[in-house]
């Protein structure tokens, strides 16, 4: 094989690699971002060492105490750099119908030029004085069907290490490629060059940044940004938005969803999959712990974040969790909401933006009702109860998130890596809503669970910059991550559905739950988290036809005596100021639906509509 010498730089192509169209590649981008120098990570438990050693070397991270957190870093970013940026987050396909109404667009070529090939091309010369690190990463079990391979060029080492924990990153996944396969290139910048002698800073990134997919050639560019899904490409550009293009091209989903099994008594397992918008539950349903009472169910964890999931021969679909680990929410993480997920945490984590304690381990808010005497903030300060009851100041960024392998998972499902997938029993949408939208929902068909689930809104939050509590509508909970027109995506949905009821097999269950309504104190009033198994365990019912429940405008829900009450107390008044529907609420929301409609009016599925006027009629009789 060729291997390529660029001036004054060589490409260090290890020995192992024989796909010449990579090593091309590699050196396409090598010359563009002008690297200093080139290393291929083969995802190594040494080269991790090796990384992380420079990372605190660089005051990116800090060692936390190895007696109380054992293998275990404090990362602080930018204070400019805390989420991901859905403002300048873009697809570009050739036609702007294609991207549709809820995506940034912008057309290739003109995107091209502004990033790559323009004189005054933002990629250009971008790694002026740091390394290039090519990093191989499987999404989803190595050499599964079902999987798919990228690369990501990267000069952040923080990113490097992230995405081993993430990904099946390393000569593994160079193995699979072999020297003609598939994958999917994916460009990253923090976008900071550094001139000879300039002395870096402990989290280089850019005021200007650029998130950017080319679904057709299947491409993604990412410029100014070292945090999580703007640079973690594998996540959501790739597991979600590229790949939500290929499930449309080949009749599959790649979903904003946890999948997690459960297990009865009985010994019967199903598996669901549940799609909340970003921090509205997803990672801490996955891990939920039965309450008491609760004797022999079980609840074990295949994925938390995102779902891929084919149809297969007999009909029935199959999914699959593409990452490796956990890029969780730590703010509002405890003993009693997520001990499964403080368990994870134990060690071999690296921690991002969350508070520093004085012997040397981590604190966020919520992580114990008394914060500590004294903390160092997200940002490097002191800070003390005292100072955040006058200032407000958050010890922890609201989106702190923690980074940890899988495997440190205690209810890790056997099945999370199994190459063929588990078969889905009933999908869950949720969205983070105050008021109006009930506790669960069963919905009467498939159409009107997809209705249910196109017409979601829920309340922005801290993952996303500019987050604010503000319902908007968020389809899927996909509004920021479907690469394609939303209304072909329902389409696709519909068309699915069809697809399994034409095999023969059983359409999963659609459910519509919302645990976050509040009570006129402002505080919410269900209980949620370990709680949550109270209503899994009613659509279980319904799945098995044992369960009862109540019709009404929208579908089925459980009446107060439908509900196992065992060790908690919780009134019937309480419960129907969780369950009930406001007529006049309501009228409003379908208002709001109206407008999403009218929105993605161009190739809006008929069925839609047609749902919602049959709501509306019985909201009206
Ligand atoms: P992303 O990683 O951004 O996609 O978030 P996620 O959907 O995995 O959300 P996560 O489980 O991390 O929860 C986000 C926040 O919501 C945390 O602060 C949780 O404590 C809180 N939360 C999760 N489940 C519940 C619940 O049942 N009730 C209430 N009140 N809060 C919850
Ligand atoms: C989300 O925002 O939904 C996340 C975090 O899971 S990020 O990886 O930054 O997208
Ligand atoms: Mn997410």
């Amino acid at each position: 094989m060729n291997r390529p010498v660029l001036e004054g730089l060589r490409l260090n192509v290890p020995a192992y690699v024989h796909h010449a169209r990579l090593v091309a590649w590699v050196a396409e981008v090598a010359a563009l971002t002008e690297a200093a120098d080139v290393c291929w990570c083969d995802g190594s438990a040494a080269e991790y060492e090796r990384l992380c050693g420079q990372l605190v070397a660089a005051g990116t991270m800090m060692k936390l105490n190895p007696e109380l957190r054992p293998n275990s870093y404090l990362a602080r970013s930018d204070a400019g750099d805390v989420a991901r940026v859905e403002d300048r987050t873009f697809i570009c396909s050739q036609r702007k119908e294609d991207a549709g109404p809820t995506n940034n667009w912008m057309a290739p070529d003109e995107m091209r030029s502004l990033l790559q090939t323009g004189e005054e091309a933002l990629f250009r010369g971008t790694m002026k004085g740091r390394t290039l690190y090519v990093v191989p990463f499987s999404m989803g079990p190595l050499g599964s069907h079902i999987s798919h391979i990228g690369v990501e060029l990267t000069d952040s080492p923080y990113v490097v290490i992230s995405m081993r924990t993430m990904t099946r990153m390393g000569r593994g996944a160079l193995e699979v490629l072999g020297s003609e396969g598939a994958f999917v290139p994916c460009v990253h910048t923090v976008g900071a060059p550094l001139q000879p002698g300039q002395k870096d800073v402990a989290w280089p990134c850019n005021a200007t940044k650029y998130i950017v997919h080319y679904p057709e050639t299947r491409e993604i560019w990412s410029y100014g940004s070292g945090y999580g899904g703007n640079a973690l490409l594998g996540k959501k550009c790739f597991a979600l938005r590229i790949a939500s293009t290929m499930g449309r091209d080949h009749g599959w989903l790649a979903e904003h969803m946890l999948i997690l099994g459960v297990t009865s008594p009985a010994g019967k397992k199903y598996h669901v999959a549940a799609a909340f918008p970003s921090a509205c539950g997803k990672t801490n349903f996955s891990m939920l712990v039965p309450p008491a009472g609760y004797t022999g169910w079980k609840v074990t964890t295949i994925g938390d974040d995102i779902a891929w999931i084919k149809p297969h021969d007999d009909g029935r679909l199959y999914a699959i969790n593409p990452e490796a680990g956990y890029f969780g929410v730590a703010p509002g993480t405890n003993d009693h909401t997520n001990p499964n997920c403080m368990a994870s945490l134990k060690r071999d984590v690296v921690f991002t933006n969350v508070a520093l304690t004085d012997d040397g381990d981590v604190w966020w808010e919520g992580m114990t009702e008394t914060p500590p005497a004294h903390l160092v903030d997200w940002q490097g300060r002191d800070w003390t109860p005292a100072i955040a009851k006058e200032t407000g100041a958050k010890a922890a960024h609201p989106n702190s998130r923690f980074t940890v392998a899988a495997t440190n998972n205690p209810v890790l499902d056997p099945e999370w890596d199994n190459p063929a997938g588990v078969a889905i029993d009933a999908f869950i949408f949720g969205g983070r809503r105050s008021t109006t939208v009930p506790l669960v929902t069963e919905a009467r068909s498939w159409a009107d669970g997809v209705y249910m689930a196109a017409t979601m809104g829920s309340e922005t939050t801290a993952a996303m910059a500019g987050g604010n509590g503000a319902v908007r509508r968020d389809p899927f909970a996909m509004l920021p991550f479907t690469g394609y027109n939303m209304a072909d995506y329902f389409q696709h949905w519909l068309d699915l559905g069809q697809r399994i009821a034409a095999s023969g097999a059983r359409q999963p269950g659609i459910y519509c739950v919302n645990w976050f309504r509040k009570g006129a104190d402002g505080k919410f009033v269900w209980p949620g988290y370990g709680e949550n198994m109270r209503v899994l365990e009613w659509m279980i019912g319904r799945l098995e036809g044992r369960a009862g429940g109540a019709d009404n405008v929208f579908g089925t829900s459980p009446r107060y005596e439908d509900l196992r009450w065992d060790g908690l107390a919780f009134s019937r008044d309480q419960y129907a100021s969780v369950i009930g529907i406001d007529r006049a609420a309501w009228q409003q929301e379908l208002a709001l639906h109206a407008e999403l409609f009218k929105t993605l009016e161009y190739h809006l599925p008929a069925e839609l509509p047609a749902v919602r006027a049959r709501i509306e009629e019985r909201l009206g009789a």
